[in-house]
């Protein structure tokens, strides 16, 4: 028997709440949006219209997925970043607000400069090139992956912006996909997996459970990558070029000491994310 939106929105809310989903009523909204077509204002213009028994069905099948952890992003099969639309599923991390520095970074130093080979590495889902190269079209993209699952999702996302033509997509370790290439980076963007593998097991289900595990560790302190990343990079990049990447919530002073006395690089500044923790930090190579 059809029941009214509201009545719906209502109790799945609770039914979602009780379960201790976080923001709740955002969930059901955004399933009941994406299942009738309807933007947020429209579901609340007419609240006591009617629901299908099949739309009421389908709404069910979500709210069971959320009710098992999995990540509302993976259920709708969006989201978005840097004010771009993005698919978004398993076979690659969901892009988070965070991440929004290091593209934020790079657009301020590339400023109206055209034509520079720029490196997305560690891609995932395309994120950071697509919402780079939407911003600033006339620089040559490169992004890569290890895992081909987020260089297809990537390259699907590129297509989805229109902007597959500008972003040449590569899977591969770290720099091994362009050991063969004449390419010189004049800047490499990443959001390496970053964290200890002992500290997976005390993840949330959410993302223990669905975010792919290369995504996320590196080793045993979740600097494997970094280290890797930090020791080989200059052979890819210009002088001056820059190196911009986010770290987890403890690893900057570990970071910023490595990249000061070991490595080739300057640092230029490092960035505090939203919750006023060092999250991202800008290196160039040295003359
Ligand atoms: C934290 S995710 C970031 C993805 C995306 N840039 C974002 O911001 O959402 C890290 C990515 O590193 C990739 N990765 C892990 N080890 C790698 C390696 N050795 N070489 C290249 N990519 C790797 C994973 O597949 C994953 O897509």
């Amino acid at each position: 028997m059809p029941v009214k939106l509201i009545d719906i929105i209502n109790s799945f809310d609770k039914i979602l709440d009780v379960a201790g989903v976080e923001a709740p009523r955002q969930n059901v909204e955004r399933m009941l949006e994406k299942i009738l077509g309807l933007s947020k204002v429209d579901l609340y213009l007419d609240p006591k219209r009617q629901v299908s028994d099949e739309d009421a069905a389908q709404l069910r099948g979500l709210i069971d997925r959320r009710l098992n952890n999995e990540p509302l992003q993976y259920i709708l099969g969006e989201t978005e970043f840097y004010g771009i639309r993005l698919k978004c599923d398993r076979r690659a991390l969901i892009p988070r607000p965070e991440t929004e520095f290091v593209v934020s970074k790079g657009l301020n130093l590339i400023k109206d400069k055209k034509g520079l080979n720029i490196l997305d590495l560690a891609c995932g889902s395309g994120n950071i090139s697509i919402a780079m190269a939407a911003s600033s079209p006339y620089q040559n993209y490169y992004a890569s992956d290890l895992s081909l699952d987020a260089v297809s999702l990537a390259r699907e996302n590129a297509e989805l912006n229109d902007l597959a033509d500008r972003i040449e997509f590569h899977q591969g370790n770290l720099f091994e996909p362009f050991k063969k290439k004449d390419i010189v980076f004049d800047m490499i963007l990443a959001n390496p997996p970053y964290i200890k593998e002992s500290e997976l097991a005390k993840l949330h289900e959410q993302v223990r459970k669905y975010e792919p595990q290369l995504a996320l560790t590196s080793g045993q302190d979740g600097m494997d990558f970094i280290r890797q990343m930090l020791t080989e990079a200059p052979e890819y990049l210009n002088r001056r070029a820059y190196l911009i990447f986010e770290v987890a919530f403890d690893q900057m002073d570990t970071i910023r000491d490595l990249a000061e006395n070991e490595t080739k690089f300057d640092v230029v500044e490092v960035v505090e994310d939203y919750s006023g923790i060092e999250r991202v930090i800008v290196l160039r190579m040295g003359e």
